[in-house]
């Protein structure tokens, strides 16, 4: 038998995951890979946390400890919160490990000893002050498209130019702020030219059954040809380039991360890795589609030039993004729902997430999670029809045959089939193959679906299965047919009962937790022979007569509003309270930029309105950026009455200067020390000749005296506020 090798994208341990990898990457992988071993397979579904790459270094440098406790403490949340809502890796490993970094090593050294890099000498720019190379993201410098003074070396956030380094005007180190030099420095290439030619062309060509977004994005890389790229780098932190004479460089992080799926695999199976990666075993990776060209150009090139029969990717399917409440998800604006937050407060409600995440994947195009449609999702389709129709079931089922499954007659105007036939304007229904035509038409079409990847419609599929019962008990009635008709009401119970059954067990890559309840609840906790019968076998689901079932429990509750309600107020709260820096840092990706480094804006206080202003929407309040700072200097302005010019510390590289029309209220001495609230996004503006970088927040008190709109308690200069 074949084997199947899945791996799931390793998230970066600079952070906890989000509901967008969920959707994009970890849950339809989990799907994938339970479905296989449903289906007999030899499966094995690796991932591990990718703890090298400057966006851990950049989250250490912001926090002040060092990139290994950053990755640590990651790595444990990470891995746990994956555990908990069920994922279920074979292995999570990490790339900070010994055996990840022999593997890594030894990959590089066999592709060195076969002649396979350039080895290039270029020149990069260098902090001499803090004595490093620096990374693409660490130089800061003017934009030459739009002239914003904050572009980073690798992209321009203001008009989303991507950027190399070289063209910055005006470039300093993110790290010491002082103009970096260029210094030679010598790395190994990966020739990619070379490899499209001679592979890469022609194997892209042959993968028609691939997704259309990932084909195409592989196909633009092609057609703009592929140009040797540098697989190390002049970084501290990474896996040492096994070479005499190469320290301070390591293994670029996207060299080393892919090769973490093999070392997961030997930290699995010390004495059988390699048969997972070699002959005919099925390479499947699942990943989000900023990650494609590391998967489907960079790493398959790898491979295929590593030779020993190392298999390349059979399939790679990419998800586009999720957006969140109408705004990118993004960890530096906080703008998230982490899943370890979530698993903590809403800890009974995995399923309802894996159920709502995988109904709106952004299978084909970036998709949006709401908390409103999380409500209306799980009320309406989990509780109002699965929930609901399996409920119904158990009740009757106990109130009329006290939990045991009776002993029927035949009525074949009350075979499920016959509703379904109905339901799908199926005119060729035979009563005699009822549950041929039920496996055909309910659960064969989940099975093809899930082997599309296409987990969306696998589960809305597997929802009409649960449509159709809830319409089969609505049409027939039983509890109005049992007063006249008992033999008729136990064939229908019998029918449902089975129906059930089937659902229970064709939910499970989807709803495994909720599986596992109502395969309780029916009586069929060791489910093997039935998942055989339904997944290998091919069968419609049947209860043998005088089976027992288990006491009635709700499979799933309803969400209240003030549940949701409580989730919109902490995520708009999040928002503005997104901590502050000299830079921030940037987002998950390596090869994406972060948020900009805001550095200027200003203002002076103007006429409080009397009047409410009209309504705005939450997202013209979410652009409003308020930071606390405290006033650390303050003066008069010159031939202005009613000006300060105050020096507030926002908890940025410098301080800023705010200009505001409070001098007839306060006295400097009076104003300095005190924490304020910033409005840190106001454009700058000029007044009497002096740049004022921000607004400060005054109000009234009770007395019409102004005073300033500060935090109760001390807070650290910069904090957000919600
Ligand atoms: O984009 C990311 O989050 C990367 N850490 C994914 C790496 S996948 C693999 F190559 F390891
Ligand atoms: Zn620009």
């Amino acid at each position: 038998m074949a084997k199947t090798l899945i791996t799931a994208a390793l998230p970066y341990a600079n952070g906890p995951v989000h509901i967008g990898h969920l959707a994009g990457v970890y849950i339809p992988a989990d799907i994938y890979a339970r479905f296989q071993r449903l289906m007999g397979e030899e499966v094995l579904f690796v991932c591990g946390s990718d703890e090298h790459g400057v966006p851990i270094t950049m989250r250490a440098r912001k926090e002040g400890i060092t990139p290994q406790d950053v990755v640590n403490r990651y790595h444990t949340i990470i891995g746990n919160s994956f555990a908990d809502l069920g994922i279920s890796f074979d292995v999570y490993s990490r790339t900070s490990s010994a055996i990840h970094k022999e593997m890594a090593q030894e990959f590089f050294k066999n592709l060195l000893d076969k002649g396979v890099f350039e080895e290039i000498k270029s020149e990069q720019y260098y902090d001499a002050q803090e004595q490093q190379f620096l990374a693409d993201r660490y130089i800061l410098g003017t934009c030459p498209k739009c002239s914003n003074p904050d572009a980073y070396g690798d992209q321009c956030e203001k008009c989303g130019s991507t950027l190399s380094p070289s063209e910055l005007l005006s470039p300093r180190s993110a790290l010491s702020g002082t103009p970096p030099q260029l210094k030679e420095t010598t790395n190994w290439y990966l020739p990619l030219g070379q490899i499209q030619e001679s592979f890469l062309n022609d194997w892209i060509n042959s993968k028609t059954n691939w997704k259309s977004n990932v084909l195409g994005q592989c196909k633009s890389w092609l057609n703009d040809g592929l140009k040797s790229r540098a697989m190390t780098r002049d970084l501290d932190w990474g896996i040492p380039v096994p070479v005499p004479n190469a320290e301070g460089k390591v293994l670029y992080v996207w060299f080393e991360a892919p090769i973490g799926y093999i070392s997961a695999t030997k930290e699995k199976l010390p004495e059988d890795w390699q048969s997972w990666w070699t002959g005919d075993s099925k390479l499947i990776h699942f990943i989000g589609k900023d990650n494609i060209v590391f998967h489907c150009i960079i790493f398959p090139a790898m491979l295929h030039l590593r030779g020993d029969d190392y298999v390349v990717p059979t399939q790679v399917p990419a998800n586009e993004f999720l957006n969140l409440e109408g705004q990118k998800i993004s960890t530096s604006r906080n703008w998230a729902v982490w899943l370890n937050e979530y698993l903590e407060e809403l800890p009974n409600r995995k399923d309802e997430l894996r159920f709502v995440l995988t109904s709106i994947a952004p299978e084909t195009k970036d998709s949006e999670f709401t908390w409103k449609d999380f409500q209306t999702r799980v009320n309406s389709e989990l509780v109002g029809i699965l929930g609901n129709f399996a409920n119904r079931v158990m009740v009757l089922m106990h109130k009329y045959y006290t939990g045991s499954v009776p002993t029927v007659e035949f009525f074949e105007s009350y075979l499920i089939g016959k509703t379904a036939a109905s339901l799908l304007g199926k005119e060729n229904f035979v009563p005699t193959s009822n549950n041929r035509f039920l496996y055909e038409n309910y659960i064969a079409p989940v099975k093809q679906l899930i082997s599309e990847y296409r987990f969306r419609d696998a589960q809305f599929s597997l929802m009409e299965l649960a449509r159709l019962g809830n319409k089969y008990l609505a049409d027939l009635e039983p509890w109005k047919l049992i007063k006249s008709d008992e033999k008729a009401t136990a064939f229908i119970m019998r029918q449902s009962c089975d129906l059930l059954l089937n659902l229970a067990t064709i939910m499970e890559p989807f709803m495994p937790e909720a599986s596992k309840r109502l395969m309780k609840q029916l009586g069929v906790e060791d489910s093997r022979t039935l998942q055989q019968q339904c997944w290998i076998d091919n069968e419609w689901l049947s209860l043998t007569d005088g089976h027992c079932l288990n006491s009635a429990e709700l499979l799933f509750q309803k969400i209240e509003d003030d549940i949701v309600e409580a989730q919109i107020q902490k995520l708009n709260a999040s928002l503005i309270a997104n901590s502050t820096s000299a830079f921030t840092v940037g987002d998950v990706n390596e090869k994406l930029v972060g948020s900009n480094a805001a550095e200027t804006v200003i203002s002076s206080i103007e006429d409080s309105p009397e009047d409410i202003k009209p309504l705005i929407e939450f997202p013209d309040f979410a652009k409003i950026d308020l930071r606390v700072g405290t006033v650390i200097a303050c003066e008069k302005v010159e031939k202005a009455d009613k000006l300060l010019k105050l020096t507030v510390e926002l908890g940025e590289r410098e301080p800023r200067t705010i200009v505001s029309g409070i001098a007839l209220h306060f006295s400097p001495e009076e104003v300095i020390g005190n924490q304020v609230v910033v409005v840190a996004n106001l454009a700058p503006r000029k007044m009497r000749g002096i740049e004022s970088q921000g607004m400060i927040l005054m109000a009234e008190d009770a007395t019409g005296k102004l005073v300033f709109v500060s935090p109760k308690s001390m807070v650290i200069a910069g904090s957000g506020v919600s």
